[in-house]
């Protein structure tokens, strides 16, 4: 037999599902995999079926059926504060998954680097590596998770094609400031980077923090490919439908890459989320007041359990400190977690360039009833 490739053969599974089929064996009350345990609104569940019924069944334009890139240009105009074109502008994408790769496809060569904050997403590693790109790592601090300006112009400084933001952050729940924004941005400008925005988190910010969109810095907009999806925003998350936004110039090479990678999304799903994106501007509103609650609700049970943890400023995760409970192996203790606790939580190393051991990451995009579950067998954690 021939040797399969090397590139991917170093892929790990992912440990977010891997926790989640353990969870499922043991019982686990599943506060891994970041998906909302409700329904999303009965009306787009209805406008779902309403292009069935329409006879959406065919590809849809490539780049996004004209009708969601209207809806979405519209959205993104209030949001980015400046007219978003979506004849040229857009490409509509599987997820904000396939909506990275896309936009890491469309700058990056084998042999770039990519600059991207430590704790990370999982997948940008697995973008860059798919991409031939080498991922550049600047480490956010904790408590705060703030990152060092001077790590961060030297990463710069070694000569990064692209960096990829992600903002509000999973998993550390930071939402940058302007000035944070601001320092990455006048380093993309004197280095000329590109950088690409993971924002699925747009709408989950808890006040007194505000989301600001990296396009619309001053400047900032020729070099900003901006990657969001509807998973979160309208619990959707197996619909499958993203975006990317950029520049014209861009956005054309952007929507060759998508041809070539998934030729387009679920056509009747695109025609339905046009009836998320007429939601009044009260339906995010009562999002990110809904999802406030669950971190509330959450952090309150960790305070009671004596648990050191995160409050996120936006996302949906905790950072839990699990040190003070001995935890030196964070695999294996979010496995006993799982078995013994009944909670099911991500090991924090995961999400780590660097060696780190001390976390495990939950999520609260769950019902009251299940967060109130797993909160109380939280309790079990405490000490004495
Ligand atoms: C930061 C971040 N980006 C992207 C995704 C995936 O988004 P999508 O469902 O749109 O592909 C997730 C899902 O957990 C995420 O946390």
């Amino acid at each position: 037999m021939p040797r399969t490739s090397l590139r991917t053969a170093t892929f790990t599974e992912s440990v977010i599902r891997e926790m989640t089929r353990y969870a499922q064996e043991h019982g686990a009350i599943n506060l891994a995999q970041g998906f909302p345990d409700g329904d999303p609104p009965a009306a787009l569940v209805q406008a779902a079926k309403d292009a069935m019924d329409a006879h959406r069944h065919q590809y849809a334009i490539t780049w996004g059926a004209p009708e969601l890139r209207a809806a979405l240009a519209a959205k993104l105009t209030r949001d980015f504060g400046r007219t978003v074109e979506g004849d040229r502008e857009l490409v509509v994408t599987c997820g904000a998954t396939e909506a990275m790769m896309v936009a890491m496809m469309t700058v990056c060569d084998p042999g770039d680097r990519v600059g991207l904050f430590s704790p990370f997403y999982e997948n940008y590693n697995a973008d860059a590596i798919l991409t031939g790109a080498t991922p550049v790592h600047v480490p956010l601090r904790g408590p705060g998770w703030r990152f060092d300006p001077a790590e961060l112009r030297a990463a710069f400084a070694r000569g990064l094609k692209a960096f990829v933001l992600c903002n509000p952050s999973n998993p550390c729940g930071r939402v940058f400031t302007p000035e944070e924004l601001g320092q990455i941005a006048a380093l993309a400008e004197e280095f000329d980077t590109f950088v690409i925005t993971d924002e699925v988190y747009e709408h989950i910010v808890f006040p007194p923090h505000r989301h600001t969109y990296f396009t619309s810095l001053p400047g900032m907009a020729a070099r900003t490919l901006s990657c969001s999806s509807l998973s979160k925003t309208f619990a959707i998350t197996g619909w499958r439908i993203g975006h990317v936004h950029a520049a014209p110039e861009l956005i054309a090479q952007a929507r060759k890459v998508h041809d070539f990678l998934t030729v387009g999304a679920a056509a009747p799903l695109q025609h339905a989320v046009v009836t998320a994106l007429n939601f009044p501007a009260a339906y995010y509103t009562r999002l990110a007041a809904d999802y406030a609650a669950g971190r509330d609700l959450l952090c309150g049970y960790l305070d009671r359990a004596g648990l050191a943890h995160t409050r996120p400023e936006g996302a949906y995760f905790v950072m839990v400190d699990v040190s003070p409970l001995g935890c030196t192996d964070d695999v294996a203790f979010a496995k006993w977690m799982a078995r013994e606790i009944g909670v099911a939580p991500v090991p924090g190393s995961s999400f780590f360039a660097q060696p780190e051991h001390r976390f495990v990451r939950l999520n609260f995009a769950k019902s009251p009833a299940t967060l109130h579950a797993a909160g109380e067998r939280l309790q079990k954690l405490k000490r004495g």
